[in-house]
């Protein structure tokens, strides 16, 4: 079969693109031909460069890996550079929204900076001293395989922007982290070689007791962190054993 010979024979997607600020805003139908294999945020390339050179958009490596190009792409929070068009239900308008957690800047980009500051609240890694005198340490394979999987997370906050406690109740202006940073407070507490204890600020300040478990953070998560089974939960197991235990809690009791 004879290949498409120009743009305008090709494939054509209309983009709902929402556009606007924090003072409010509106939906933009932008029509645009595309190839065969483009992602989202091809399409949103092409409808910057070719009829919206103002519209904003924020991204950096078009592989996944950075985090930034975060939306919601017919109601589903995805990374923009990872959503192929042909995912997508064929001959539909596909919308295109900020994510809805944190304030809007301008049309896709969003003010993310509460997580920066999420992250500098909690205690950092503490390791003990060397085991040998070279200055090394020994840890069991399984120990570190544990923690593996955290590591992968690349701050996209798609999981924070899909829980209801910051979503809905707006908790995170209280103090809660949200599900991005229990996994990274996960990471550092299962860590085999870390010593600090940051159980007190989970139950205190960081507001674990908030999260019911829903896992719509792990459902959302672009690399499959399994965010609730993996670290929620045994965070709050620690909270749990350290706090509510009756025969610790009489111990700290009596033992002052
Ligand atoms: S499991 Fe907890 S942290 Fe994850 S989305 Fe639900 S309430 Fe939020
Ligand atoms: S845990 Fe997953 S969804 Fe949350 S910020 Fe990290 S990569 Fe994104
Ligand atoms: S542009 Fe880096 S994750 Fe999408």
């Amino acid at each position: 079969m004879a290949e498409p010979s120009s743009r305008e024979e090709r494939q054509k997607v209309t983009l709902r693109v929402w556009r606007g600020d924090a003072k409010g805003g509106r939906f933009e139908e932008y029509t645009t031909a595309v190839d065969t294999g483009m992602v989202v945020l091809d399409a949103v390339h092409i409808v910057q460069a070719e009829q919206a050179n103002d519209l904003a958009v924020r991204w950096n490596c078009k592989a996944g890996k950075c985090g930034s190009c975060s939306a919601e792409i017919n109601g589903m929070p995805r990374l923009m550079c990872m959503t192929r068009l042909d995912m997508l239900p064929p001959g539909e308008p596909i919308t295109i929204e900020p994510i809805q957690s944190f304030p809007v800047i301008r049309d896709l980009v969003t003010d993310v900076s509460y997580n920066y500051a999420a992250k500098k609240k909690i205690k950092p890694f503490k390791p003990r001293k060397p085991d040998a005198a070279d200055g090394t340490w020994r840890m069991d394979q399984q120990d570190v395989d544990r923690v593996q999987e955290f590591r992968k997370c690349i701050e996209c906050y798609l999981c924070q922007n899909v829980c209801h406690v910051i979503r809905d109740h707006g908790k995170h202006e209280e103090g809660f982290i949200g599900p991005r940073f229990f996994v990274h407070v996960a990471a550092l507490e299962m860590h085999p070689l870390d010593t600090e204890d940051r159980v007190p600020e989970l139950k205190k300040t960081d507001g674990i007791g908030y999260c019911n478990i829903t896992k719509c953070c792990t459902v959302v998560c672009p690399e499959h962190i399994t965010i609730t089974d993996n670290a929620i939960i045994p965070l709050k197991e620690r909270v749990a054993d350290r706090f509510y235990d009756p025969i610790k809690r009489m111990f700290r009791v009596f033992g002052g």
